[in-house]
Order: C-alpha cells, then structure tokens, then sequence
C-alpha cells in the first residue's frame, strides 16, 4: 500500500470511529536489524534499517484531557483513559505502549494532554521486528506535531525507550525506537547507542542483485519475560567488574587478556558484545566499499555467537538459517532480541524462492509451523504522511 491509500485508510477509520476528521496522520516503521544484537545496551554499535512495515496513526488533539484510543487491529472498543491518571502497569495490552508515550511526555515536564487517536499497523505483533517500539514512535511523532512540542528524532526515541521501560515494564535499549525514527529510505542506520549519533549507510540490495528475506518463525518472543534483563544485567556485572563504563568500552585486542579475568559465566557474555560490535564496523566497511553481498559471511557468524556464546537463539531460528544457508543464500540469522522471532537471509535475488521454500520444507518436516515470510526493503523512518 502506498503512504497516500494508508493515510487515506486510515483517515476513513478515524472518523468512523471518533466521528470527524483527524489533524493528520503518521507513520513509524518496524525495523530489522542487519547486525549489531544485544549492543545497544551495552552503549554499542547496531546496523538496523526501517521496513516497509508500519504503524499508521490518525491523530487529533483534545483539550479535555481524555486520551481515546482505538486500533484497526483491536477487538472493536475505544479505550478512553484519563491523561492526568495514567501510571506505569496500570494500562493493559497494546493501550500501554500510546498511553506510555503520554505519560512519558509528562514525566518530561511537557505540556501534553489528551487525543483521539485510531491505528493500523502492518508491523506483524511478537515477531522480533519492533511493533511496539513502531507505535510508540508513531505516537511520539504525532505528539511532537500536534502539541508542537519541537522535540527532535533522537529524543522522541528516549522518549519511547522511556515509555516501553518505565511504564511497559520491558528494559529493551534504544535501538529499536532510533532505527523507527532515524531511518532514510534505501539506508541502513549505523548507531552510536552511547552518542546516539547515527550514519546513514547507502543500502541498494536491488542494484546488486540481492534480496533481503525476512522468515519469521511464529515462535512469539517476549522480552519482559525475564531472559533478556538478567542478560543484560549480566552485562552491566561484567562492565562493573572490569572497571568500565559499559562493555562498548572494551577493544577487541584486548579480549583475550580480559577473558581471564572474568567469572567463567560472564565469559560468553562479554566475547559475544565485543565480537558483535566488530562485526558491526566490518559491516559498515563492507557496504561502503560498496560490496553488500559481504555482508552474508558476517550475518552467519553474528548467528553463531547469538547462539553459541549469548544463547538467545531457539530451534526454529538455528534451522531457518541452516536451512537458508545450504539453500544458497549468502549468510542468515536471527533478528532483534531473540527467543523465537525472525530470521534474516540475504540472497541473490534469483534464489529468493528457492530458499524460502528450502526454509519452508524444512520446518514441516521438524514439525514446525510454516514460517510467514516478507522481504525487507530499506524504507523511510517515521514521518507525517497525510
Ligand atoms: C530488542 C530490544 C533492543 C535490542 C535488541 C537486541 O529488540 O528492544 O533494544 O536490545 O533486542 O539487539
């Protein structure tokens, strides 16, 4: 669907269910991240880029101090929260992640009260491609407007990081939310978590014969579930430890000697964060030599350590690269937090089909659930469309 049949989708369904028109309406994109997975809260390097995926919210102020909320994809009621009442766990489902926003705009001091807002997001919901972070900052892009409240793109995803930590309960990084509001078309995003400075990187898979497959697995992944904290708590122990303020700050020469020094359950740990962050600059080197088909080798191998060192991979994701891998694609692995989730394959674009079958086949014959599969084009960051 084009930006204008979705702004034009989803106008027709905030009047039917608020009754008038919308001041305008936006959208905030999901995200696959090429390389760079479990950094960002270690003040690393990630590589995401924006889906063609996203969270499109109709939006108009109210001066009554009523939030409104309604969803394309909900059960059909409107919620309707009071802005002055809203607080951290008392929201339930989706409403938390727009109510969150609100309340986090508040927390900042921000002259915000209340809207009508309707949603339609296509980012499919616990596939590891960022929808909750997608209609967080489709809520904090429409805020930023309609209160003109002059925040820009690097604070409205504090803003959103903030809301998904404090008030949803999940301790995510900030990658997420920078890739769905600083993300160009045809570009892949190199963030700084620590800076938050980012690169755009020229990404033409198409003019080099690629294809960017996204498999998700069905296999649901949750982050507030415990496993992913208690990494990341592991992480900021090992950090402690080692007298530094995040492991961003450790270089890869010195891994070897530092190893040693760690308690042997932190040693996984902390060689995955390094090893990735590498593998993000050698990423980054590859796409501006202009060779994006290199990057295949250093997916397959930030998969390895996911699963090998960091343990956040799962059965459907390990096969659904294998099988991707001796299909012919260049390189695969699991995307975003992992758990379950998706998978990335980058192949040549002739062989798209052929190995989303192969990834197909497999998956029935380990008596799996058919993987969905999508393709991820480097598409805009969150913006008004309407
Ligand atoms: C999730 C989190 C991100 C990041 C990734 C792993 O997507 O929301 O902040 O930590 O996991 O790279």
């Amino acid at each position: 669907m084009t930006p204008a049949a979705a702004s034009a989708a989803v106008r027709a369904g905030f009047r039917r269910v608020h009754g008038s028109d919308p001041e305008g309406v936006w959208a905030a994109p999901g995200r696959v991240n090429l390389i760079g997975e479990h950094t960002d809260y270690n003040d690393g390097f990630a590589l995401p880029m924006a889906l063609p995926q996203a969270a499109v919210l109709a939006a108009r102020r109210r001066e009554d101090g009523l939030l409104r909320l309604h969803s394309a994809q909900g059960d059909g009621r409107t919620t309707e929260l009071r802005v002055a009442g809203l607080a951290p766990g008392g929201t339930p489902g989706w409403t938390r992640y727009p109510a969150g926003v609100v309340w986090a705009l508040r927390e900042r001091g921000l002259p915000v009260g209340g809207a009508d807002l309707h949603l339609d997001s296509s980012v499919p919901t616990g596939a590891g491609l960022s929808s909750s972070a997608a209609l967080e900052c489709a809520v904090a892009v429409a805020y930023n407007d309609v209160y003109g409240l002059g925040l820009s793109r690097p604070e409205l995803a504090r803003v959103a990081q903030y809301a998904e930590n404090a008030y949803a309960g999940v301790p995510c990084g900030v990658m997420d939310q920078m890739a769905s509001v600083c993300c160009t078309g045809g570009h892949a995003l190199h963030l700084d978590s620590r800076s938050l400075e980012v690169r755009q990187v020229p990404l033409d898979l198409t003019g080099h014969g690629l294809r960017l497959l996204v498999l998700d697995t069905r296999v649901k992944h949750d982050l507030a579930d415990g496993a992913y904290a208690a990494l990341r708590a592991g992480c900021e122990r090992a950090a402690g430890l080692l007298g530094l303020p995040a492991l961003r700050d450790l270089a890869g020469a010195e891994l070897p000697a530092t190893l040693v020094r760690l308690p042997a359950d932190l040693v996984p740990l902390v060689r995955h964060v390094v090893t990735e962050n590498a593998r993000v600059e050698r990423a980054v080197e590859r796409l501006a030599a202009g060779e994006p088909e290199a990057l295949g080798p250093l997916l397959t191998e930030g998969h390895a350590s996911l699963r090998d060192d960091y343990r956040v991979s799962c059965p459907e994701t390990d096969l659904a690269v294998e099988a991707a891998v001796a299909a012919g694609a260049l390189g695969a692995r699991m995307t975003g937090g992992g758990f379950g989730g998706s998978v990335i394959a980058l192949v040549p674009a002739g062989d798209a089909a052929s190995v989303a079958r192969a990834v197909t086949d497999a998956f029935a014959a380990a008596g799996f659930a058919a993987p969905a599969v999508l393709e991820a084009v480097p598409s805009p960051g969150a913006r008004r469309i309407g």
